[in-house]
């Protein structure tokens, strides 16, 4: 900072002295920012848009003698994966107190679901259908994050996908374009807080930008080619929730969109992003997708890479270090200007003004809080209770479950039986296997009868040596635990699968357990939908637990003793075979609806058209009951609200929750429609014999597409409305807007 005072002395000292509480005068705020920005050179001004990495290895993080370098010579204004208050408050003094304007450095990290204390997959979390429970993780992983300094999580990641090939799929929300967006404002909600400034909050970046999970065929960072009017309906809407929400930031995806890749597409990150949304943080890459840009063949080389990001609306450059490399020269050869830079630049230096950096730049880098934040125990019971909110029953024949707490003997079998670092998940942030309690510690926690265990198989390899000593093992007991499904590297960033079935021998496992004639429950953890027709088949019972996080084990424990009564619902359909994919229950009519009595009709010779399990399906402990649907009226105009009735009944013996889907058809539109749209949602605790009435409004704004114009709107006509505990077991009625 001291040569600033030497050259500027009061410039500096405004900015840094007015807090942002105290300050809350946008434009004096403007003026300092712009202030700084004269007098910085064109380098510092690139610096400010150059986000590089630390690198994390088994000795801690540390930082590239080169990102050193160019640190030091303020050519760095952000840098992710530096975690650790004493670390980031080392680099941080770095930049303070070593380069020539002394600007705060911006620390991010991928807080995906949780840093240290770790929450369910965000898929697994989606199926809680809880925002609250969204909102308190979110609140979670900022207040771990922010005590070791981080300022900005590459988080949520709200790419809608109906493709349970692509592993990316166990980030977002799922299926549904409504529920993806109730959860995107949850969850910008709780990194974000109240206030960005305050020292428990982080900002945060809503990625990626935009429709990635429409990969062809699943396969990650492949080719995506839908239509605009699908990009507007499916996949934006989400992230205009963020930003609407608040969002400072937002990633673009490593896909192209309409033959452009996302990083240089104007017309996603000007057009709609800036013009159409007005959205006024700052955007960042996607890793290297500028340079990815010349692979993509849009680019010829490093230079027309980084002019066509830059022309497009990127603000910063992660990792590739092109714009560090090339926008100086596109400046000197007024190819870009130097007042788009500086544009960018202001974009950047306001989030570091509201995360209050200028104000004290260790204000997260506090090593006393960091010690006192991680694994709190409060956290840890947040997190054992979210994650029993995420559970799904799948199936529960003859009331299997919940296991009475007087079994005598419990077989624990199965290659994720006694695992913890896969019940973590991807991105899983610092957490780590020693601290996640995993099936079999749940399951003996509970202390009921004699648990003995078995591993059964590998989670993906050929060998059968287990199977027969896991057998005897099964045999010995009353029930059977079976712990099936997926390693966690086998889903998340570049973790496609073509086949979706239960990986290595597990199948093979199963059937040999089956036959035993035990019952057994099947729990399944995974980070995507399985295609799991002869689990479906032969268990007597299925839990679907994804991967649950920390405290993973103690939460199937409490539900599977019926401690807790599981009320988690599909956020995304599970497919028979992936060759029904992609599977999803708001697809269109077609002219050829699925007839079963007429061979030409749009259908499968060896397969049905339905999935096994749909989306919003979930079971409880106790069963609930849908009355018929009344309706307030059966004409409505277009400013008028319809209110729907049901009244739910609990008709059996436990109290339980239940997540009350409304959904909504169109049955003439200027285009077609789907067959049924989720466009609200309830979850509500009823207990053992009762009933309640529940209500929903419906207004135009519900029915609101995009017309054969592509304007957005609803269209006079005949509706059907549905209400039910998932979206394929409903109870209908109909009106019309006039
Ligand atoms: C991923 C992003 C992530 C970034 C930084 C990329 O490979 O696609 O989601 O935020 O890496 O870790």
């Amino acid at each position: 900072m001291k040569i600033l005072y030497t050259f500027i002395p009061c410039v500096l000292f405004v900015l840094c002295s007015c807090t942002p509480e105290r300050n809350k005068d946008r434009s004096s705020v403007d003026a300092r920012i712009d202030s700084l920005i004269s007098i910085m050179t064109l380098d510092e001004k690139v610096g400010q848009l150059t986000l590089y990495t630390s690198d994390l290895d088994v000795t801690g993080a540390h930082i590239r003698k080169g990102y050193l370098d160019d640190l030091k010579a303020g050519k760095v204004g952000a840098i992710f994966n530096a975690i650790g208050a004493d670390y980031t408050r080392k680099l941080q003094q770095i930049s303070v107190d070593e380069t020539r304007l002394g600007i705060p450095l911006l620390f991010g990290y991928d807080v995906v679901h949780g840093y240290k204390t770790i929450f369910p997959i965000p898929l697994g979390e989606t199926a809680s259908w809880d925002l609250t429970a969204m909102e308190l993780s979110a609140r979670i992983s900022a207040e771990e994050a922010s005590s070791v300094g981080l300022h900005w999580t590459f988080a949520p990641m709200v790419d809608v996908s109906r493709d349970p090939r692509w592993g990316r799929i166990m980030e977002g929300a799922g299926e549904d374009t409504y529920l993806g967006t109730q959860a995107a404002i949850a969850r910008v909600k709780g990194f974000q807080g109240d206030d960005l400034a305050a020292s428990n909050t982080v900002l945060a970046c809503v990625k990626h930008f935009a429709a990635y999970g429409a990969a062809q065929a699943g396969r990650d960072y492949n080719t995506v080619d839908i239509s605009e009017r699908s990009l507007r309906e499916d996949y934006l809407p989400p992230f205009k929730a963020a930003i609407d929400a608040g969002v400072g930031s937002i990633m673009t995806s490593f896909n192209e969109y309409d033959g452009v890749p996302a990083t240089g597409n104007r017309f996603l990150l000007t057009d709609i992003l800036q013009k159409e949304w007005g959205f006024t943080g700052f955007v960042v890459t996607d890793y290297t997708s500028i340079m990815e840009m010349v692979q993509h063949g849009i680019a010829a080389d490093t230079l027309s890479a980084t002019r066509l990001s830059f022309d497009a609306g990127v603000d910063m450059d992660m990792q590739s270090g092109f714009f560090e490399d090339k926008l100086g020269i596109l400046v000197k050869e007024k190819v870009v200007s130097e007042e788009s830079i500086n544009n960018a630049v202001r974009k950047v230096l306001k989030k570091k003004y509201a995360l209050g950096l200028f104000e004290d730049p260790y204000r997260y880098s506090n090593a006393a809080r960091e010690k006192e934040t991680l694994m709190k125990p409060e956290f840890l019971e947040a997190a054992r209770d979210i994650a029993r909110k995420s559970i799904v029953l799948l199936k529960n024949n003859k009331q299997t479950l919940p296991l009475p707490k007087s079994v005598k003997r419990i077989a624990v079998i199965g290659p994720l039986a006694n695992s913890t670092n896969d019940l973590l998940g991807a991105w899983s942030g610092q957490g780590e296997g020693k601290n996640c309690i995993s099936l079999l510690a749940g399951i003996q926690a509970a202390g009921a009868g004699t648990v003995v265990y078995a591993k059964g198989c590998n989670i993906n390899d050929d060998s059968l040596q287990y199977i027969a000593e896991s057998v005897k093992v099964a045999r010995t007991a009353d029930v059977v635990v079976l712990a099936l499904g997926e390693a966690a590297w086998m889903s998340g960033e570049a973790a496609s699968r073509a086949n979706i079935e239960l990986p290595g021998v597990q199948q093979k496992l199963a059937d040999e357990i089956f036959k035993t004639g035990k019952p057994v429950v099947v729990v399944l953890m995974n980070g995507r939908p399985l295609a799991i027709p002869d689990l479906d088949k032969k268990a007597d019972a299925i839990l679907e637990t994804w991967f649950l996080g920390t405290q993973a084990g103690h939460a199937i424990a409490d539900v599977l003793f019926g401690d807790y009564n599981p009320s988690g619902k599909l956020p995304v359909s599970f497919p028979i075979s992936v060759g029904q994919v992609p599977v999803y229950y708001n697809q269109k009519s077609t002219g050829r609806p699925f007839d079963a009595t007429n061979k030409y009709t749009s259908k499968y010779l060896d397969v049905g058209n339905e999935p096994l399990y749909p989306f919003g399906y979930g079971l409880s402990y106790t069963q609930f009951d849908y009355g018929e649907i009344t309706l307030s009226k059966h004409e409505m105009a277009t400013g008028d609200t319809l209110t729907v009735r049901c009244v739910i009944s609990n008709v059996g013996q436990m109290d339980g929750k239940e997540v009350v889907q409304l959904y909504v058809r169109d049955l003439v539109g200027s285009v077609t429609r789907p067959v049924k749209e989720l466009i609200g949602f309830q979850k509500i605790m009823i207990k053992a014999g009762e009933s309640k009435e529940l209500t929903f409004e419906i207004t135009a704004g519900d029915l609101s597409f995009y017309r054969l114009d592509m304007t957005y709107g609803a269209e006079p006509g005949n509706f059907q409305v549905f209400v039910g505990g998932n979206s394929r077991d409903t109870k209908a009625s109909a009106f019309s807007l006039k």
